[in-house]
């Protein structure tokens, strides 16, 4: 990448004026992984508290394996990184820390997946992963004034019989977990290979949501499975649907959410595939802007906007309805919902901005 994305004030070539517009909007992100919010500072003293010996001495040296090129690449070093977290505290600790970043930049309200099996595969307890993560939410809902929300993932590379116990193990904490996804390797791991574990988790009251990442072999056919036959809320990445003008279609009708990663996109594709998802959002189409795993990609939710804005020339009224578009499609009720858009629409209201005609 030839900007530094990590400098808000330089990324996306964005001009000064649209810059401090999105440092300063209110924000919901719908797409951030909490795993994948480990910075190297906090492996390194996870690692330390634990007793757990690491490979990499330095904060520098942890960075460096933060490389990667391709999902699969990135997803073979995200797992193995994540044996630092053991404890409740650890992962509370986790969360809060990327809780507090988020809120720093703007965010009032986050949806964040985790991924149980990834722990749970390793003797970590479901109970002490749900547990920390529950007591970060409350703390945030406390002390930064903010909503929040958790996905529940099955990791899709792992058989269905698994992803079905690991719903089964969350049933007693289904008042702390808003809805089911999907993430980890796509291929040859579609979504209908979970459908009777997402009708189960239907039934039980969860929503829905699947990754259908970027150029996949079969995106096309995994976004339409997703539409079709899992009946999806929301759509995590999943902007190869352009492909597909009655899919396109389809998804503007029924008003689904896509939770797109401009950052993570140019990671393991080398494109942030800024066209797909602006020609989205100017079809009415309801595209979001979120970071993904921002520990890994070097930055968090505003220097996605500022790298889309500029990559995608959006003008402020197109960015005021990216922002807008997470709160509409969040999972939030309808008083909660009232009181973000409402602190968004005065926001706006007060430099002058309204939405595109
Ligand atoms: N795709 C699939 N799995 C993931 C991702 C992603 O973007 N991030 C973390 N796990
Ligand atoms: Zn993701």
């Amino acid at each position: 990448m030839s900007i530094d994305l990590t400098d808000p004030s330089t990324a996306g070539g964005v001009d000064p004026e649209l810059a401090a517009f999105i440092e300063g909007l209110p924000k919901a992100e719908l797409h951030v992984h909490l795993e994948g919010t480990l910075e190297p500072e906090l492996k390194m003293a996870l690692a330390e508290r634990n007793g757990i010996e690491l490979p990499e001495k330095t904060v520098e040296e942890i960075r460096a394996t933060y490389r990667l090129e391709s999902l699969t690449a990135f997803l073979t070093i995200y797992y193995p990184a994540m044996r630092v977290l053991v404890t409740a505290d650890d992962f509370h600790d986790l969360a809060l820390a990327y809780l507090t970043k988020a809120r720093s930049q703007g965010v009032v309200h986050a949806e964040m997946f985790f991924d149980p099996q990834a722990h749970t595969s390793r003797g970590v307890p479901f109970d002490t992963v749900i547990s920390g993560y529950r007591r970060a939410c409350i703390t945030a809902e406390r002390e930064l004034g903010m909503t929040t929300r958790l996905i529940m993932c099955f990791l899709r590379d792992m058989q269905p019989e698994y992803a079905m116990a690991t719903l089964m193990e969350a049933l007693p904490y289904k008042e702390w977990i808003i809805a089911v996804g999907l993430d980890s390797d796509e291929r040859d791991n579609p979504p209908s290979k979970f459908a009777e574990v997402f009708a189960r988790a239907r039934q039980e009251g969860f929503l829905v949501t699947s990754h259908c990442d970027i150029d996949q072999p079969g995106s096309i056919d995994h976004i339409r499975q997703a539409l079709h036959d899992i009946g999806v809320d929301r759509i995590d990445h999943g902007t190869n649907i352009v492909e597909d003008p009655t899919l396109v279609d389809l998804a503007r009708q029924r008003g689904i959410g896509f939770t797109c990663c401009p950052i993570s996109n140019e990671f393991v594709t080398g494109d942030m595939k800024a066209g797909p998802i602006s020609d989205l959002l100017r079809s009415g189409v309801r595209v979001t802007c979120n970071s993904d795993d921002p520990s890994y990609f070097g930055t968090y939710i505003t220097e996605n906007f500022l790298a889309l804005a500029g990559a995608a020339d959006l003008s402020t009224s197109e960015v005021l309805q990216l922002a807008r578009n997470a709160f509409e499609v969040a999972w939030l009720s309808p008083t909660q919902r009232d009181v973000h858009l409402a602190t968004l629409d005065a926001y706006a209201a007060e430099r002058g901005v309204s939405l595109p005609t």
